[in-house]
């Protein structure tokens, strides 16, 4: 049998209502202003989820969202899968919990940590299970609540980011035309410590030190994250081109993680696509981590920019370092 085994059926996302713009950072004591963070990084604003609006809220809204869209009711759901680095809890994991407020009786489910590209390991998992018979329909979501593990006192970081949830139902393909084309999932755990939360877990527990001395919140070192974002964003692109035995000129939309608009413009340089064939949501939503190709996608469909017949390809790059990449026939 060959390629597409699975299709992206419905998508959804589930987003905090609260913005916060980056004027709203001299309201918090933090010395930056508007024109530093636009002008390295292209965002305004970002959302921020109150206590309400946690993980679990934003998975299970846009998950309703993309089970609609998709025509598909909980009680279908064989698997969930949801890519993330800020659960809800350490234990169990989130994805549990959203089986249950779906009332997905049938589904396994579990949290899958890759970071900014738990989305698109999330749909390499489950277009695998499909292919190898033990799963149907899953529910794959990326999404973070990132406002709750950030220094709200590291200016260097918690301007980049924000909250946020996307969806999609992945179905076993019928006909040969639609589908995931191609996936490619790479790590290189060398580079762990240049984005990562020393404090937190089994090897160095939340104390108040960890609080008091900032190890338990992101770090990273922004210089260095960047060269290998574009690095391999752009060997993830042209992996997922090669095994999807196409060329840039057949992708009519690139959607990369959201993390920097100067990462994405030399990833789309990278490509030889114009901006018109990229989307860009940066600017609203910051980096939402497994969110943000998630959040995209969606956003992208919904926009029209995404048609049937269309190829999109969707490139991630995240902590770990962790990258990989999706081609999908809509
Ligand atoms: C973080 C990033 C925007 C910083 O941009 P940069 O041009 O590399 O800036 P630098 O790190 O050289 O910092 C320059 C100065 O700005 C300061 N600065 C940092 N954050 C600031 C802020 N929010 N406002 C104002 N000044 C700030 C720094 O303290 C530094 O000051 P110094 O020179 O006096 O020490 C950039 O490195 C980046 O985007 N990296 C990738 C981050 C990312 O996308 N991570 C997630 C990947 S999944």
């Amino acid at each position: 049998m060959k390629r597409p085994y699975a299709y992206i059926a419905g998508t959804g996302r589930g987003v905090p209502s609260k913005v916060l713009r980056n004027s709203d950072f001299a309201s918090l004591g933090l010395e930056t202003d508007d024109e530093w963070i636009t002008s390295r990084t292209g965002i305004r604003e970002r959302h921020i989820g109150t206590d309400t609006e946690n993980l679990t809220w934003m998975s299970v809204k846009a998950a309703r969202q993309a089970m609609s869209r998709a025509g598909v009711s909980a009680g279908e759901l064989d698997l969930i899968v949801l890519g993330t680095v800020s659960p809800d809890h350490l234990l169990p994991s989130t994805a549990v919990e959203v089986q249950a407020a779906l009332g997905a009786g049938r589904a396994a489910a579990f949290d899958l940590v890759a970071a900014c590209s738990g989305y698109v390991y999330g749909i390499t998992v489950a277009e695998n299970m499909i292919q190898a018979g033990s799963a149907e329909t899953v529910l794959v979501i990326g999404g973070e609540k990132l406002s709750s593990i950030v220094n709200w006192k590291d200016r260097s970081t918690c301007v980049l980011f924000g909250d946020g949830a996307g969806a999609c139902v992945l179905r076993r393909s019928r006909s040969g035309a639609k589908g995931i084309l191609s996936t490619y999932m790479r790590s290189d755990g060398n580079l762990a410590r240049l984005l990562w939360r020393p404090a937190g877990g089994g090897a160095s527990p939340a104390t108040e030190a960890a609080i008091a001395d900032g190890s338990y919140w992101i770090h990273m070192a922004g210089r260095e994250v960047f060269k290998h974002a574009v690095r391999s964003m752009s060997e993830a692109y042209d992996r997922a081109l090669d095994l999807a035995k196409i060329t840039s000129s057949q992708v009519d939309l690139l959607i990369p993680h959201q993390a920097n608009l100067r990462i994405i413009e030399a990833t789309a340089k990278h490509a030889g696509l114009g901006m018109e064939r990229v989307f860009v949501n940066v600017d609203r939503y910051g980096n939402t981590s497994a969110g943000s190709i998630a959040i995209a996608l969606d956003e992208a469909i919904e926009q029209g920019r995404v048609k049937e017949g269309m190829t999109v390809a969707l490139v991630a790059f995240g902590a770990g370092f962790t990258w990989g990449s999706v081609v999908v026939r809509f």
